[in-house]
């Protein structure tokens, strides 16, 4: 082990010029205009894999392809087989004006990386493909057979993933999926995430005149889609914090005292939270703490809203159509379908016969909870605090993976979630960075790791 831990150091400033190489793709899944960005960064990885010593293959699904790179093994290796989950497509980076520097021009700041990408999610990774290549090139046995799936729709839902599991489950067949895609508290506070949220996405359209009306000659007759809209979108949520839908809350499993105290145990200053929120004051469900509330209690979010004119200047209408993009966060155990029912019945009591709705359902995911105590969650605690040298925490998480609901299904397969992110990694926001100690820790976490979970 030795060998791989020198090798680690000594090709660190490599692995770093590496990971620029990396997010230099703008691989945008959500904008069709960046479907060849999707290939050409695939393709990348594929080489790169290629390079490492893994047996690499590009599958091509009806969306972008997913890499697939295994370890070299024996034909009837008996070695415990893992699978390593991560994704290469990113969030848009609109707005680029807040961006101190082009977002796929990668910037190195201190111990910083700064990119879209960087942390959610190739930073992340690629330090396991980091940790691969170095038992590799020192010829240091691994005691694990692994299999990377590395996807190019994570962030718009993984729509072709699972039928890609259900296509390959004999080869994917496994002990256990590891994921690097959460975070962790601090430098100093590595995790393990044993819960994620679940999420269900819907485009709610309010459709009012058939065409942008003068606001002078007709405005006072016919009812006006933004407002509309806007008056809808105020009753979905109460004072409180309380989503205001009836049937939502209905399988919510409440937060046992044990799980309350272990989210306590994390540290959180309310103030310097806010301050780096750049809130005047927090809001959150009443009756829950800011940590609770971003991790396991459900939620509503207008992720965008639009109608009328949006340019310079003004321009007196009523406008035609008004739109906005909501997602609720889901927490144990909430099952989309259900809850989806229970927010189209809501939105039908409360829309107005002045205006027609029209309503998309979009993706969903399931939330995901799973036993902190189990032996591979054991092993993956032994790894982080060997490679951080500190105490990890138990975490749960605000944020949705929503494939890893299909790992267990489709593969049986429980997920080990040890996520490198810091909190002000900036995360689907402007200035997007990963910390090149997190990238370097994450290496040496994913090394033991395998040392670990080979114990049993
Ligand atoms: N890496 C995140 C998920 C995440 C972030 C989990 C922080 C825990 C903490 C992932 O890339 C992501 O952003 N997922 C989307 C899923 C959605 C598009 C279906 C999310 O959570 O919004
Ligand atoms: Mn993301």
């Amino acid at each position: 082990m030795q060998a791989v831990f020198s090798y680690l150091k000594k090709n660190k400033a490599r692995f770093v010029s590496e990971l620029c190489e990396y997010v230099k793709f703008p691989s945008v899944s959500a904008q069709p205009e960046h479907r060849k960005d999707m290939t050409h960064c695939a393709n990348w990885l594929v080489d790169h894999c290629r390079k490492i010593g893994l047996d690499t293959q590009l599958a091509e699904t009806p969306g972008n392809p997913v890499v697939v790179a295994k370890t070299p093994r024996a034909k009837n290796s008996r070695k415990p087989h893992f699978v390593v989950y991560g994704h290469y497509d990113v969030q848009p980076a609109e707005p680029f004006e807040l961006w101190k520097t082009p977002p796929f021009e990668p910037r190195i700041e201190g111990k910083s990386l700064f990119a879209r990408g960087a942390s959610d999610n190739k930073g992340q990774n690629l330090a396991h493909l980091k940790a691969v290549e170095a038992y590799l090139k020192t010829g240091t046995e691994l005691p694990c057979d692994l299999t990377f799936v590395i996807e190019g729709e994570e962030e718009v839902g993984s729509k072709n993933l699972a039928d890609f599991l259900r296509k390959n489950r004999a080869e994917l067949k496994c002990e256990s999926v590891v994921v690097s895609d959460t975070g962790m508290p601090g430098k100093k506070l590595p995790a393990l995430t044993y819960a994620l949220r679940g999420i269900i996405a819907v485009e709610i359209i309010l459709h009012g005149p058939s065409r942008d009306l003068h606001s002078g000659i007709y405005g006072g007759s016919v009812d006006n889609p933004a407002m509309a809209l806007a008056q809808l979108l105020a009753r979905l949520r109460d004072k409180t914090g309380k989503i205001a839908i009836s049937g939502f809350y209905q399988d919510v499993a409440p937060l046992t005292a044990y799980e309350r105290k272990q989210l306590a145990r994390i540290p959180m200053n309310i103030a310097a939270y806010q301050k780096f929120l750049g809130v005047p004051k927090l809001f959150g469900e009443r009756g829950f703490t800011p940590m609770e509330q971003r991790s396991a209690r459900p939620t509503i979010e207008i992720n965008g809203l639009t109608s009328g004119y949006q340019g310079e200047g003004s321009k007196t209408i009523v406008p035609s159509w008004a739109k906005a993009k909501l997602t609720f966060r889901l927490v144990p155990n909430q099952r989309p379908n259900q809850v989806r029912a229970a927010i189209l019945k809501q939105l039908k009591k409360l829309c107005p016969p002045t205006v027609r709705m029209e309503v998309k359902a979009g993706h969903g995911g399931e939330p995901y909870l799973v036993s902190p105590a189990s032996a591979h969650a054991q092993a993956g605690l032994r790894a982080l605090k060997m490679a951080f040298g500190c105490e990890p925490v138990l975490m749960r998480e605000g944020g949705s993976i929503p494939i890893v609901t299909d790992f267990k299904t489709i593969l049986g397969a429980d997920t080990l979630l040890l996520g490198l992110a810091l909190p002000d990694d900036n995360a689907h926001s402007p200035n997007e960075k990963f910390d090149l100690d997190c990238f370097a820790k994450g290496m040496q976490m994913s090394a033991h790791l395998w040392q670990e979970l080979a114990k049993g």
